[in-house]
């Protein structure tokens, strides 16, 4: 099936669709992300976890969207007093993935569970911090606001957030060129090295569906959170961060 008949035919924001899909891409998730990013996903990485505000020493922080846990580095290195993280994805391989990277030095401090983002049932008001990369193409609008819920349950009062997401650079000047990266020339290559797979291509499809985390900003607030949006490279990211306000 073409990309195209691919769109037209499934429910891409199906959960069991998105879990599918990523548990094709697990085996070369890794070295395909930083190879086609040109390098832009470790920066933009490092650049949501800068957006966190400082914990108190033994803090907890919740990764949703974890993926392999590509973030882990990053957050434990800005902010080493980090007591544990609690990291979920909803696609089964991914999960091994991560697990399987899991015996490093930071083993102890981390869980990783296999769930999906928009029902866990892990308890309202455990994080200091909640973070995602790259995590929110894959909903609609309607799941965003089911996700910023969610964001806004597992935060304690006073705790911080930062979610980063690729985006359609809109009104930006090199965008055709961009796009004709994103949408004709990465699909092509993807075929060619990843033998006729096309599931990393979807990226195109999510993006451009995506436009930016405008719609997750606006769903933050409405959810209670104090909340800045801000472009990175030219829009080509966007990030939402911010904090839930202590009660007075
Ligand atoms: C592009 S990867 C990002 C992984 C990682 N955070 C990173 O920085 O590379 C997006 C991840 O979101 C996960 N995901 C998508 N929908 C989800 C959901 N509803 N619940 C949990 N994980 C989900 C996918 O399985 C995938 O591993």
């Amino acid at each position: 099936m073409t990309m195209a008949e691919t769109e037209q035919r499934a429910d891409i924001y199906d959960p069991a669709y998105v879990a599918d899909l990523f548990d094709r891409c697990s085996s070369n998730y890794r070295w395909w992300s930083a190879v086609s990013s040109f390098g832009f996903i470790y920066i933009w990485r490092r650049q949501c976890v800068a957006l966190l505000q400082a914990p108190k020493p033994g803090a907890v922080a919740v990764d949703l969207m974890a993926g392999t846990g590509e973030v882990w580095p990053h957050l434990l290195r800005r902010f080493p007093d980090l007591g544990s993280i609690t990291a979920l994805d909803i696609s089964h391989r991914m999960h091994l993935e991560a697990v399987d990277r899991l015996h490093g030095p930071y083993a102890h401090r981390i869980t990783h569970l296999a769930a999906n983002a928009l029902e866990t049932d892990l308890p309202s008001g455990m994080a200091d911090q909640v973070l995602s990369t790259f995590g929110l193409k894959t909903f609609n609008r309607d799941q965003q606001t089911v996700l910023a819920g969610q964001i806004a349950r597992l935060l304690k009062p006073g705790g911080s957030f930062s979610l980063i997401e690729a985006s359609d650079p809109k009104g930006w000047l090199l965008r055709p060129i961009y796009r004709f990266y994103l949408d004709r020339l990465l699909p092509r290559i993807e075929r060619f090295f990843l033998k006729g797979a096309q599931d990393f291509s979807m990226i195109g499809t999510y993006t451009r569906n995506f436009g930016s985390a405008a719609h997750m900003a606006d769903a933050l607030r409405a959810a209670g959170l104090s909340v800045t949006l801000k472009p990175h490279f030219f829009g080509c990211a966007t990030s939402v961060s911010g904090f839930k306000p202590k009660a007075d």
